[in-house]
């Protein structure tokens, strides 16, 4: 039933089957930076890490079961230097330690999206970016990460929208986390809720060190399908958020069932790797059943790599469910727009699942 209601929606199939996987992955990777977000910047030269001082409230933190870091990051890029800072909490006296790196709204750990010491009591390290650090949510190309690559020049039409520069931000949280051997990056997430979930599934498909990518209440250019949506369009979204995509991406504007792809190439862009989407079920302006059937969408490239896909019943889910069991994974839970703990909990049992 769910296939035959994708099929009459005329959403793309993503990969026969046939041939190298990975050149097709590439491909599909190619039509969604082109045509939705942009090309991600070359990587950075030069690049390093200072970590502040421990001082009283970073060695109690936690009640001292974990250390909570303060790190700069610097770079070169485009000849220029450019710094970010973001924190690193982390369990003490620990091996093998699952982690997420968490794109936030704000620096600030703990936070109202982020329960750092649940966490932490749950075994888990978490990295937070506050993401107006790495360049502003607006249309001003001129300050931070953006001011520093395009230099004043005009964005063209596949140059990167800011959800594409703070997956780029996020992916440089990596390779710090990449420098401690107390991690365990077979167990790693990059997450978001919102606009920086939508940031969180871009960040996860064009960077292969992390595990999983866990999108919360994507919605429109994160998780959901765009074939007929509820709530908010392409045209919607560019009106408010045009410096969120490349400035190609306009041209869509109206053509949401009829684009030549959808957001399940999102998804299946960390085949064979994992995703997990979470919804919230008086999210309609995000859709919840529309984040669902992408997941039923995405699933097939697992299947035909002869892997465990999306363990899903043949209809959409009620609130309160959650898949596990497969590579691709869903949640919904009731109530509204928001990353609420018990969605922490679903996503950190999601990583302990495999
Ligand atoms: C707006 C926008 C959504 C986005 C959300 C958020 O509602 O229309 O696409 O997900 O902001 O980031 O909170």
């Amino acid at each position: 039933m769910l296939k035959e209601l994708l099929a009459g929606r005329g959403v793309p199939a993503i990969w026969d089957g046939t041939g190298d996987w990975e050149s097709r992955r590439r491909e599909i990777l190619d039509t969604l930076l082109q045509e939705e977000y942009g090309y991600l910047p070359p990587a950075p030269e030069d690049l390093h890490f200072e970590e502040a001082k421990e001082d009283y409230y970073s060695i109690n933190f936690c009640a001292g079961h974990a250390c909570l870091r303060r790190v700069v990051c610097s770079f070169t890029l485009n000849g220029k230097p450019f710094s970010f800072p973001f924190k690193a909490v982390i369990p003490r006296n620990k091996e093998k330690i699952p982690f997420f790196i968490h794109i936030n709204f704000t620096p600030d750990v703990p936070d109202k999206y982020l329960p750092a010491e649940e966490l932490v009591d749950n075994g888990f390290a978490v990295f937070s970016l506050g993401y107006k650090d790495v360049t502003s949510d607006d249309g001003d190309m001129t300050n931070g990460l953006a001011g520093v690559l395009f230099d004043g020049r005009p964005r063209e039409a596949s140059d990167p929208g800011k959800i594409a520069l703070w997956a780029y931000g996020a992916q440089r949280v990596m390779d710090y986390a990449m420098t401690l051997p107390e991690l365990d990056p077979t167990h790693s997430a990059v997450v978001g809720h919102s606009r920086l979930g939508k940031t969180a599934l871009l960040c996860g498909a064009t960077d292969e060190r992390f595990a999983c990518a866990i999108s919360n209440d994507s919605g429109c250019c994160g998780a959901a399908l765009f074939r007929e949506k509820e709530g908010e369009t392409i045209e919607k979204i560019t009106n408010v958020f045009p410096f969120w995509f490349c400035p190609g991406f306009a041209k869509y504007r109206g053509l949401d069932n009829e684009l030549p792809f959808d957001q399940h190439f999102l998804l299946a862009a960390m085949a064979p790797r994992r995703v997990f989407v979470g919804s919230a079920s008086e999210d309609s302006w995000a859709d919840p059943a529309n984040e669902f059937l992408s997941c039923v969408a995405a699933g097939e490239v697992w299947e035909k790599l002869c892997l465990p896909g999306f363990p899903c019943e043949d209809s959409i889910p009620e609130p309160t469910t959650a898949i596990y069991g497969g590579r691709v994974g869903y949640q919904i839970r009731e109530g509204r727009h928001f990353f609420s703990r018990q969605d922490w909990h679903r996503y950190m049992e999601f990583l302990r699942s495999f």
